[in-house]
């Protein structure tokens, strides 16, 4: 891999930033596409239907068309509620990435440049409320260009986010992942973050919540 160089986002930064946030973000529909695949609701349609089309029409193939259209609908459904999560945040804190995490010392926002390109993205801000009445930091935006994963660049960028919270004072680091992406997962657990607890993000009312993952980091005193 070309060697890159971590630094501080700067405004000439800011189309390429935005685009791998929203591809990052857009790939992983098919990670979690499949814990929803496993709801019970889900399951007892899936099956429920394409068996109530065999029996009203005798036929194979409809029975067949049917769980296909189902599949694609769903996964359409999906995706559209991903791309709206995409376009609350590209019209969000990265609509002015400036503002939102370079007009003060709490919050900063780096990429990973490689041969003049940009190739990951990270954030930091100040975590909404206190925990366990701990000031913490909440890493965000975190994406690496598919031709550089695999290759520690996510870790690097989360080790930045760490020093820099440890050297503004905070007593660690928090995040939200969802359940299934398990490479951001794997990144976390190596670098001592621990699942706090589960909550959800709301799809709607037949599909329910797709499961959010809250992983924390602490740092000791002594760190
Ligand atoms: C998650 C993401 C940032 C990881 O970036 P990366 O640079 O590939 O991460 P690293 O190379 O530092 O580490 C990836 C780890 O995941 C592991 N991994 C990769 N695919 C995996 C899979 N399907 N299941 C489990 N682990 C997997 C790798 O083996 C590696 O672990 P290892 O070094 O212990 O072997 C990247 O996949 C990405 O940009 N995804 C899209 C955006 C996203 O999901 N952002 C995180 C939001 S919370």
């Amino acid at each position: 891999m070309a060697p890159y160089d971590i630094r501080r986002y700067q405004d000439h930064d800011w189309e390429t930033v935005r685009e791998l946030f929203s591809k990052g973000m857009l790939e992983n529909v098919s990670y979690d596409f499949w814990p929803i695949l496993k709801k019970t609701r889900v399951i007892l349609v899936f099956l429920g239907v394409p068996f109530a089309v065999v029996l009203w029409s005798g036929s194979l193939v409809l029975c067949l068309l049917s769980l296909f259209g189902l599949l694609a609908g769903l996964w359409l459904y999906f995706r559209h509620v991903i791309k709206q999560y995409v376009y609350n945040s590209l019209n969000t804190d990265l609509l002015d990435i400036q503002k939102s995490f370079l007009s003060g010392r709490d919050s900063s926002f780096w990429v990973a440049e490689s041969e003049h390109q940009i190739v990951g993205i990270i954030g930091a801000r100040p975590a909404k409320t206190l925990i366990g009445g701990g000031k913490y930091q909440e890493l965000v935006r975190l994406s690496v260009k598919r031709s550089f994963r695999g290759k520690g660049m996510a870790r690097t960028l989360v080790r930045t986010v760490l020093q820099f919270a440890r050297d503004q004072g905070y007593d660690g680091v928090v995040l939200e992942t969802t359940c299934s992406n398990h490479p951001a997962h794997r990144v976390y657990e190596s670098l001592g973050f621990w699942k706090s607890h589960e909550t959800g993000y709301y799809l709607n009312w037949w599909l329910g919540f797709l499961s959010v993952w809250h992983y924390q980091c602490d740092f000791s005193p002594q760190a």
